[in-house]
């Protein structure tokens, strides 16, 4: 229970201590070094973008943007604002669309500006990212959902070059689908692998179509869905009403109770899908199996954000509650040139890394609590000097050492080094240092051996090896 101060975190947000900490960076380390196996390189965007990018990124219909964004006006703007230049209307008005910046909600539209801010079509390609760090939505919080969340991400862009033999599937559809399939599956695969290797339980990957935007593919069916949904309308309630107007696709993804028989069935998009799309979607179930990838195919499944084209996917995990998406990603190719780039396509993903944490721990797979390797207990002036000194030898070697700032007697340093979890005790008194033959106390059962400092050190880093 949390005491109440003056000053409390933030609703929606929340401090990581050292009891957590410890599974984050655990999880962490495995994403880099899974992510890199696959050949991903790590790129850190900066954590506030201009308010366009996102709003022409995720879409301005999108929850994310109507509602949930952390948007405010660039210091540099209020400067202006101080000094009386300009004083009328409200500050976004008055404010250019540039001057406003927006906490990212996600780092997509992010990866996107960075592939064409820095010439990243030059390189080699396809470009493959990897991101982490916190994201900000507005949203309600409740179990697995902040306003300050964390994502651990990956995109792969790929410029289409001129003499590239396929070309855009929104534009010219043609053969592109079994290459693109093939990269849609190995980003499945990575995160797929990534959760493996945490041993993740209960993960269930779903995946979809939904096609491109032209009119013998998406457009033709969302006409057909929102003809559909007119005739349903009065079954529906107001969020889905509204988006009949606004983006009748996102009706699918309801989740109200009363809908559900209405929705399904409504006309699927499977059936519409252009040829091009229908092999894509094709190739990818064909690569998923090839690759050992278990799937369920969901016709529902159109994410949130519009920037998606043909794959959809997204991971559920265990213990989650109602916020049980763990992962959710999607061909996007298009969106680089929708931010002023060249034709390019790009597919990726985004954790949720708050609840990826949160279904390990409910699984009982939370890290060991985090003890010292070695308590040093000492007592004496020339006792202290030795111990500052195996201090720093000791830690040089990666061992975790505490070293008490003032003498304690022999039982109360045993007893905090208990109370620390430590797995060792030094202990040294002036005798010891004389004798040059030091006592390590193995906590656990109180056995006792004297060793010479570098037989402490050979015996420590044996007993590292057989627990490692
Ligand atoms: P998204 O589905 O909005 O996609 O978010 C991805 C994941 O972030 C979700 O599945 C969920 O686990 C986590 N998440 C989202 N909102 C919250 C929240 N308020 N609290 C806790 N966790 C949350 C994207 O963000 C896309 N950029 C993914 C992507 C990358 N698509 C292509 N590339």
């Amino acid at each position: 229970m949390a005491n109440k101060s003056k000053f409390q975190a933030i609703r929606g947000t929340r401090d990581l201590l050292p009891t957590e900490t410890g599974l984050w960076n655990h999880v962490e380390e495995i994403a880099h070094k899974v992510f890199g196996t696959f050949g991903f390189g790590e790129i850190r965007p900066p954590i506030f973008e201009p308010t366009e990018l996102f709003a022409r990124a995720v879409g301005g219909e999108t929850d994310i943007v109507s509602k949930e964004m952390y948007t405010f006006s660039n210091p540099t703007g209020v400067a202006a604002m101080v000094r009386g230049e300009r004083l009328e209307g409200t500050l976004a008005d008055m404010l250019p669309e540039a001057e406003m910046i927006t906490l990212r909600p996600e780092a997509t539209a992010s990866v996107c500006r960075a592939y064409i801010e820095h010439n990243m079509q030059q390189l080699p390609q396809p470009v493959k990212l990897y991101y982490m760090g916190p994201m900000f939505r507005r949203e309600r919080p409740q179990k697995g959902r902040y306003r300050q969340f964390y994502q651990i991400g990956a995109e792969v862009l790929e410029v289409l070059r001129p003499e590239t033999p396929h070309q855009f599937a929104t534009r010219h559809p043609s053969q592109a689908a079994p290459k693109d399939a093939a990269t849609d599956a190995e980003v499945i695969e990575m995160v797929m692998t990534f959760f493996d290797c945490l041993q993740l339980p209960g993960i269930q990957l779903n995946i979809n179509s939904i096609g491109h935007n032209g009119p013998d593919c998406r457009r033709h069916y969302i006409g057909e869905l929102h003809k559909e949904l007119i005739k349903i309308k009065d079954h529906l309630g107001p969020d889905s009403q509204r988006r009949i107007g606004t983006n009748p696709l996102r009706v699918l993804d309801s989740k109200v109770e009363s809908e559900q028989s209405y929705i399904d069935k409504l006309p699927r998009i499977a059936d519409h899908l252009c040829p091009d799309c229908t092999a894509h979607y094709a190739t990818l179930k064909r690569q998923l199996d090839l690759r050992g990838v278990f799937f369920k195919e969901n016709w529902r499944l159109v994410r949130g954000l519009d920037y998606y084209m043909r794959t959809t996917f997204e991971i559920t995990a265990k213990g989650l509650g109602s916020q049980n998406a763990v992962c959710g990603g999607g061909r996007y190719d298009g969106l680089v040139e929708l931010l002023g780039g060249p034709p390019t396509k790009g597919i990726g993903f985004a954790i949720g890394e708050d609840r990826l944490i949160l279904s390990l721990q409910e699984a009982g797979k939370g890290a060991a609590p985090q003890g010292r390797d070695v308590y040093i207990a000492w007592m004496g002036e020339r006792a202290y000097a030795t111990a500052v000194r195996a201090a720093k030898d000791l830690r040089t070697a990666g061992f975790s050492v505490e070293l008490p700032p003032t003498e304690l007697k022999f039982g109360k340093a045993l007893e905090r080094a208990d109370k620390l979890g430590s797995r060792f005790a030094l202990i040294l008194g002036d005798n010891e240092v004389a004798e040059g033959s030091w006592t390590l106390k193995t906590l656990a059962d109180g056995s006792q051996q004297k060793l010479t400092e570098p037989e402490l050190l050979e015996f420590l880093r044996n007993c590292k090896r057989l627990s490692s």
